[in-house]
């Protein structure tokens, strides 16, 4: 590919595959189910589905108009912008924290990636057949203990990353999405089904959606918005990278409509999976980052068809894992490709080496240096937070301020084919409502 010609999608359900199999990944179901029981329920669930809404549908309107306008990779394009719109090259810096949020979470995400090949192998052995809570929870502590497992099973991860990266078939792993992200949902279901004769669906549904605001706090809802922002894939530059090939006919609005829903039904799917399997074996919500790998093989292990369940679960996870993992790595390979004489497969092996050796000190946080704290955090939890809870918001308020304030009012407004009625409705969304928002959940956290 040229690297004068910016290449575009081939098709609009090409971007929206993309799109959405880069929001789902581990951060639906791994991630999200973890930090709802850490939170306590139901008050951080309803508050991560406004912050999606409100803040996370502008921004990810927003993020895929810059790079669609900019043409490039995520500094590039918010250089051009701010040039070609009057305004300081410092807006470079939205693209710059983009890039390295990109690049610190990738490093811990490939950890989680490594449990899920590590649980899909196990499957297979049958492992957790007829497994009860307390083994199939010491067989999570074993690994996490392990830091030569582990270490095995992240290099394994990052190197099917950086295989698929530095080939460039992300277009053939668009088609397998089509199938394989369908089938991830009907396995959801089939898990909430099995929830639903545990006995305990009721006390998830209960422990998901009636919210006990009096146990709200100001961290909470930061990690709220953390989440949905991690979930979305926004303020890591990928959305903006994605809209650079982008052509001009998609409609920014209702393509976001779509994935937004996807994305959060497959996370509420999760949720409604793993709590009554929680409630019903007297497991504690609050795990951390263990809960589906110590709540799910218990399911699997002990019904009927497990095993095969057990194993095409991991596997889609895994699957799902790589193409979200992919998309992180996506941009910062397109930038060093566009911006150094490196070759492609140069710029991917460079930038994944990097990646994965920052891993290692995340995956040794859960064993030999779990003393080692740095703000209270290990360094896995350190690389996590800092990203969703204060870089990815910082970038995610950096490109909407700019494509609300910056950009020209009346080409916006053409681009996302807004009426009179919902010009206004969006720019007081975009302008105020979405940065306020973002600085409210900031200094309410920071007094919290
Ligand atoms: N939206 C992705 C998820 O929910 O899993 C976020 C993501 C995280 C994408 C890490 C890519 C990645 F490497």
């Amino acid at each position: 590919m040229s690297k004068l010609v910016h290449a575009q999608w081939s098709s609009k359900m090409t971007f929206v595959l993309a799109a959405a199999g880069s929001a789902v990944g581990l951060g639906n179901i791994w991630r999200f189910s973890y930090m709802v029981g850490e939170s306590g329920g139901a008050a951080f669930v309803l508050v991560y589905l406004a912050c999606v809404a409100v803040i996370g549908l502008p921004i990810l309107v927003a993020e895929w108009m810059i790079g669609r306008r900019g043409q490039n990779n995520p500094v590039n394009a918010m250089l051009k912008l701010a040039s070609s719109s009057g305004q300081t090259r410092a807006w470079a810096l939205v693209g710059v924290s983009g890039v390295l949020a990109a690049f610190l979470i990738l490093s811990f995400y490939s950890v989680i990636g490594g449990w899920s090949l590590y649980y899909t192998l196990n499957s297979v052995t049958g492992t957790f057949t007829g497994q009860d809570a307390d083994s199939v929870g010491a067989i999570f502590g074993g690994l996490l203990g392990s830091p030569g497992v582990l270490l095995l099973w992240h290099t394994a991860f990052m190197a099917l990353v950086i295989w698929i990266v530095a080939r460039g078939v992300t277009k053939g792993l668009e088609g397998a999405v089509r199938t394989l992200m369908p089938a991830l949902v009907v396995l959801m279901i089939v898990l909430v089904g099995y929830g639903m004769t545990t006995g305990h669906f009721g006390e998830a549904l209960a422990f998901m959606f009636r919210p006990d605001w009096g146990a709200l706090s100001g961290d909470i809802v930061l990690a709220a918005m953390g989440q949905a922002f991690f979930t979305l894939s926004l303020g890591m530059g990928i959305m903006m990278a994605y809209g650079s090939y982008l052509g001009e006919d998609v409609n920014l609005l209702g393509t976001a409509r779509t994935v937004i829903i996807l994305d959060t039904v497959i996370a509420l799917l999760a949720g409604l999976a793993i709590f009554p399997i929680v409630f019903a074996n007297g497991l504690s919500a609050g795990e951390g980052p263990g809960l589906i790998f110590v709540t799910l093989p218990l399911a699997f292990g002990n019904m009927t068809g497990g095993m095969i369940l057990g194993l095409m679960f991991f596997l889609l996870l895994t699957f799902a894992a790589l193409t979200s993992a992919i998309s992180l790595l996506e941009p910062v390979v397109e930038f060093v490709e566009e911006r150094s004489p490196l070759t492609r497969v140069m710029a991917t092996l460079a930038g994944g080496a990097a990646v994965w050796a920052l891993g290692i000190a995340a995956l040794m946080s859960f064993n030999v240096w779990d003393e080692f704290l740095i703000f209270g955090l290990n360094v896995f939890d350190l690389l996590d937070t800092f990203t969703s809870t204060i870089l990815l918001p910082l970038t995610g308020l950096g490109a909407i301020v700019f494509v609300a304030w910056c950009l020209d009012r009346k080409s916006v407004a053409a681009e996302l084919n807004l009426s009179a009625g919902s010009e206004t409705l969006w720019f007081v969304v975009a302008r105020y409502i979405a940065p306020l928002g973002v600085i409210l959940v900031f200094v309410n956290s920071l007094l919290g």
